[in-house]
């Protein structure tokens, strides 16, 4: 079988009810996406299924047939970082920095489908991201400021919100 990761085709060849995660991380040797908990509960293992955000730890890799996954290394376009990666730093985010790509990709896919989320929409679509750091008030405050500059890079006619 095969998928599309980051746009590139990629031939699967382990067991079909492989981890996708284990695919990832182990095969391909991409590391930005990281092993938590292992059974979906973290978020930590977060990537994008068709621009959803899913867990990768216990989503199958016969699940993902055809389809495109986005991972944190693919979330930008190369070039520059992501409005999401761009406002992560600005408001200097991470503490240990190993939940960060699972919230990113996690925040990324919420601004994808609410350019103007409320406190609320935050809460519901960051409540299975665990950070034990606690860098949550930071975490609202830049997906805020992203969604701010998505906007204004949609008004500008020009956006990459992965
Ligand atoms: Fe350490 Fe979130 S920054 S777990």
């Amino acid at each position: 079988m095969k998928f599309f990761l980051n746009g590139e085709e990629r031939e699967v060849n382990v067991d079909a009810d492989t981890p996708l995660l284990w695919f990832i991380r182990d095969t391909l040797e991409m590391t930005g996406t990281k092993f938590g908990c292992g059974m979906g509960l973290c978020g930590a293992c977060t990537v994008h299924l068709n621009g959803q955000a899913v867990r990768s730890c216990i989503t199958p890799v016969s699940a993902v047939e055809g389809q495109q996954i986005t991972t944190i290394e693919g979330l930008s376009d190369g070039e520059s970082l992501h409005p999401v990666q761009s406002a992560w730093v600005k408001h200097n985010v991470p503490q240990c920095g190993y939940c960060q790509p699972g919230q990113i990709m996690s925040a990324s896919a919420l601004l994808a489908g609410n350019s103007n989320p409320s406190d609320d929409d935050i809460d519901v679509a960051m409540a299975g991201n665990v950070c034990r750091c606690g860098t949550y008030p930071r975490i609202k405050a830049a997906i805020k400021t992203a969604a701010t500059e998505l906007a204004y890079e949609a008004k500008k006619g020009g956006v990459n919100n992965g």
